[in-house]
């Protein structure tokens, strides 16, 4: 995975990039003090940000990418053609970019499945200075999914 510039994102891998970044501000991390963002783009142009949502009961935690699943699930949007990340410290600028947690490649797998899609992981630090893309097949390999048990998730695409 080699670093790209933020010239190289698509006019809509841009929007979805500046969406993320605007709700950084809205994570809620008063124990981590670690801020991630995260906005889904479909190829119609469709946007569907979310932050990491922290709980006094540590194990709680939210992602900001599984935070934008639920969401865009809730408002009745499963097919996607990728996802853009953005982390900031409290005190400090990110100077390599976050990738997505095991659990958050796991959900983002499925999304895939419903997407019909190999969906692209853009991640980039704070100051959009450094960004790497990647797929979510590359960020999680062999993965298990609806086919392992054998189940057609066909009707639930939308
Ligand atoms: N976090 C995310 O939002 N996404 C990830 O994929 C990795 C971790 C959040 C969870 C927690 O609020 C903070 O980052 C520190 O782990």
């Amino acid at each position: 995975m080699s670093p790209i510039s933020y010239d190289q994102l698509s006019d809509l891998e841009k929007s979805a990039l500046v969406e993320a970044e605007n709700t950084l501000k809205n994570a809620y991390t008063p124990y981590s003090h670690f801020n991630v963002a995260a906005c889904l783009y479909s190829q119609n142009g469709q946007l569907v940000s979310g932050a990491n949502c922290e709980n006094a009961s540590y194990g709680l935690v939210m992602c900001a990418e599984r935070s934008a699943i639920v969401r865009a699930n809730a408002m009745g949007l499963r097919k996607f053609s990728g996802i853009a990340i953005i982390t900031k410290g409290e005190t400090y600028d990110t100077a390599e970019p976050t990738a997505p947690c095991g659990s958050c490649r796991q959900m983002l797998y499925e999304l895939s499945q419903l997407s019909n899609c190999d969906l692209k992981v853009i991640m980039s630090t704070t100051k959009k200075d450094k960004i790497m893309v990647a797929s979510i097949s590359e960020l999680l390999p062999y993965a298990f999914g609806p086919k392992d048990l054998d189940i057609d998730i066909a009707k639930y695409q939308k």
